[in-house]
């Protein structure tokens, strides 16, 4: 059996607030960025509806945390944690 690098995912908010607070813009960079650090097919990014923290928005989630207020100034931290 071939083994193979783990897929992950990064799960981000494309709701009604969060789109109102730029999460289709962080969404945009993440993949950017992701597709630059030729990560783009290691880590995957995928829209989710509500998380139920709206005020806190735009979320993402990758692995077990969640990140809030996330905007361009928290892209280069957020990729680092995915290498
Ligand atoms: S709209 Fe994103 S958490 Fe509710």
């Amino acid at each position: 059996m071939q083994e193979t690098e783990e897929q992950k995912y990064l799960f981000i908010c494309q709701s009604k607030s969060c789109l109102k607070r730029g999460s289709s813009h962080v969404r945009k960079e993440l993949k950017q960025q992701l597709k630059e650090n030729k990560m783009h097919k290691r880590v995957r990014v995928v829209n989710t509806k509500c998380m139920d923290a709206c005020k806190c928005g735009p979320n993402l989630v990758y692995g077990n945390k969640l990140y809030q207020e996330v905007g361009g100034k928290d892209i280069d931290s957020i990729i680092r944690a995915c290498q």
